[in-house]
């Protein structure tokens, strides 16, 4: 079988807000709304929100019409090439697990109790070291320059203005040194394993002597998934995107319709890069509770409960199902955080109650970097602080020690 080369879409990203279609919208009885966006909390001061300068609040016009985290992705479509929106957006195989991950969000219901003392609505944490204003972090994601010109450099910024800690990917297409020069807020690393480890541990060493805080080592991949909806856009990474982090590229052959390579990785591997790194190791990737107790075996100090996107292996739970057995298994040992479909407030809750300590989100930042560079992310953080805030309030939960299995309703 002949695989066509993908045909090229060159993405010319300072188009992305003047041929969007914007229309002007709603503003009258809107402005309130965007107002608390831009950061005036509808909490106001009995909330500890974010607070920088680094970003000015005032928002170009576009950011006024995302009120939710729906509204920047369908912004993002018009605003990125088809077959980046596609990669960008796509799972696997038939993408049941992607749908999942945020239909089984919809389907806990939550049971509010009233006349709390919501007396300094408080949403922070000190998670492994690294203090959160909110349990959101920004995950993983490859090559961000797809989305905006400035991609990696943009979201630090973003994540600075919101005190929100990156993650940020060995497949970035800017450097960790870059990046971390761009934040004043955590910056975590996400390792995925070289084919020599000697070249994984030179990663560490470099992630760490940038002044990353964390290594997010991804564990659950050793192939990447049936991605048929990128196949389908022909999505091909631009040349112009580099790899700054990978020192020897992937073996093209797993791509291929008759070879399929995976890349070695084993728990007694991951055990010698735990004890090689000089800062906390988190496992991104857990998805069995034999694994999260391996993981503490092998001295991981955390662990992300993810089927990564929906992007790896379809028909795998959702991630908010296999939360409460992954946090049943740890029992508080070591923090367990999840990602995969997290768009609201009420989302965070959910997950916080089922025993995560802090989620992430991926898809979204990079749609609000696509809308609007590093103000896009920062007001999609702050779009999901309002909301946890609210939910919070409306539970009946003044910080999150308080978030607890009572607020499911059941
Ligand atoms: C475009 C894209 C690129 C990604 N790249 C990586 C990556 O480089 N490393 C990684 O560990 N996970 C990667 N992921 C998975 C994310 O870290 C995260 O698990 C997932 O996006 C969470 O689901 P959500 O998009 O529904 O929030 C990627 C996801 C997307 C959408």
């Amino acid at each position: 079988m002949v695989v066509k080369p993908a045909r090229q879409r060159f993405f010319i990203p300072h188009t992305a807000y003047s041929t969007m279609n914007t229309k002007p919208i709603h503003r009258r009885g809107f402005l309130q709304g965007a107002a608390c966006l831009a950061g005036l909390s509808l909490l106001g001061s009995q909330s500890r929100g974010f607070q920088s300068a680094a970003v000015p609040t005032a928002k170009p016009d576009v950011l006024l019409s995302i009120v939710s985290l729906s509204d920047a992705e369908k912004l993002a479509r018009t605003a990125i090439p088809e077959a980046s929106f596609e990669f960008l957006q796509g799972g696997v195989g038939d993408e049941f697990t992607l749908r999942w991950n945020q239909e089984k969000f919809q389907e806990i219901r939550l049971n509010p109790s009233v006349l709390t003392d919501l007396g300094n609505l408080d949403t922070s944490q000190n998670l492994l070291g690294c203090p959160m204003p909110c349990p959101v972090l920004f995950a993983p994601t490859a090559s961000s320059g797809l989305f905006h010109p400035e991609g990696e450099l943009a979201v630090a910024r973003g994540a600075s203005a919101t005190n929100t800690t990156y993650v940020l990917s060995t497949l970035s297409g800017t450097s960790v040194e870059e990046v971390a020069a761009a934040t004043r807020s955590p910056l975590w690393f996400q390792v995925y394993v070289q084919y020599d480890l000697a070249l994984t541990k030179d990663l560490i060493r470099r992630a760490e002597a940038a002044g990353a805080k964390i290594i997010c080592l991804t564990v659950d991949s050793p192939v990447p998934g049936v991605r048929n909806r990128e196949e389908r856009a022909r999505f091909q990474r631009p040349p112009h995107i580099g790899l700054p982090h990978v020192a020897k590229r992937r073996e093209p052959g797993m791509f291929t319709l008759d070879r399929v390579i995976p890349i070695r990785l084993v728990w007694s591997e991951v055990e010698e890069l735990i004890a090689y790194a000089k800062v906390p190791v988190v496992l991104k990737g857990i998805m069995n509770p034999d694994d999260a107790e391996k993981a503490i075996g092998v001295g991981a100090a955390g662990m992300i409960v993810s089927n990564h996107g929906g992007r790896n292996l379809d028909t795998v739970p959702a991630t908010i199902e296999v939360l409460p057995r992954i946090a049943e298994q740890v029992a508080g040992r070591v923090p367990v955080l999840m990602d995969g479909g997290v768009r609201r407030g009420t989302d965070i809750v959910k997950a916080l109650a089922y025993g995560a300590k802090a989620v992430l989100i991926g898809r979204p930042y990079i749609h609000g970097l696509a809308v609007g560079g590093a103000e896009g992310v920062a007001h999609i953080q702050r779009i999901l602080l309002r909301e946890l805030r609210m939910a919070m309030a409306l539970l009946g939960c003044k910080d999150l020690a308080a978030i607890n299995r009572s607020v499911i309703w059941s």
